[in-house]
């Protein structure tokens, strides 16, 4: 009776994992296609990797909790954006709004919400582009438009959020002033590391048009270094 009960009850829980599971999917299908698209038909990728996650039962009712929302099926359909979370590691900045106004471009995809962090970022120095997306599934009882987050950042991003991720947990949001400041320090350090990077990117593009031929080995090799180290 009480398996029952915990079935029937847990089942809502169920069909909205099930569909922004569904949602990750349809996304990433797209992004796959994008990826293979850049790879073969043009001579630079935008997109370093990709990472999905649906969020965990326990997580979506810890996050309402946080909230102050009641934890119902309701209100995490309607106060949790990042049920479906998807993050794009670009190698350069630049890349980041290029990979962006992609999925704009799409027709059925619905931008709600752009948050710019990386033109504002936030007070601990954490950059990235994100972006609400609302994309339909189409089940057998018909078209659910279902939310996904998108996070697009460079690799230099990437690195010190997650660096800073695990400062914030270890510490329960009472990292010591030190290691703020350090962090806010290394953000900084980023952003010109970023701005280097997308310089010599620059100028390489730049040589292309007076040597072509040099540009291309360039190219190539730096694209060889890269596919040989995501080997790993
Ligand atoms: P939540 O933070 O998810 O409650 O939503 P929000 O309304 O504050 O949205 P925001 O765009 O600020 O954050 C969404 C997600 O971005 C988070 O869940 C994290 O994955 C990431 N994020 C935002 N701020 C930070 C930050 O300061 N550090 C790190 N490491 N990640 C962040
Ligand atoms: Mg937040």
């Amino acid at each position: 009776m009480y398996e029952a009960l915990m079935t029937e009850e847990m089942k809502p829980w169920r069909d909205l994992l099930l569909v922004h599971k569904f949602a990750v999917e349809e996304i990433k299908t797209k992004l796959d296609i994008l990826d293979e698209e850049f790879r073969n038909i043009h001579d630079y990728n935008p997109i370093e990797h990709i990472r999905y996650r649906v969020k965990k039962p326990n997580n979506i009712i810890k996050k309402l909790d946080r909230m102050g929302f009641e934890p119902t099926i309701e209100n995490a359909r309607m106060h949790i954006s990042d049920i479906a979370g998807i993050r794009i590691i670009c190698s350069f900045t630049n890349d980041i709004y290029h990979v962006a106004e992609l999925l704009e471009k799409q027709d059925d995809l619905k931008v709600v919400l752009i948050k710019d962090y990386i033109k504002e970022p936030k007070a601990n120095g954490y950059k990235s582009l994100h972006m609400h997306i609302d994309i339909p599934v189409y089940l057998s009882s018909g078209v659910v438009p279902t939310r996904i987050e998108v996070q697009i950042r460079t690799v230099a991003m990437d690195f010190w959020a997650s660096l800073e991720h695990k400062i914030y947990y270890k510490f329960r949001n009472k990292a010591p002033s030190k290691i703020t400041e350090q962090l806010k320090i290394c953000a900084n350090m980023i952003s010109i590391l970023d701005e280097r990077m997308l310089d010599i990117k620059n100028e390489i593009g730049s040589l292309d048009l007076e040597d072509e031929t040099l540009t291309k080995d360039v190219i190539s090799e730096i694209e060889l270094s890269d596919d040989s180290e995501s080997m790993e």
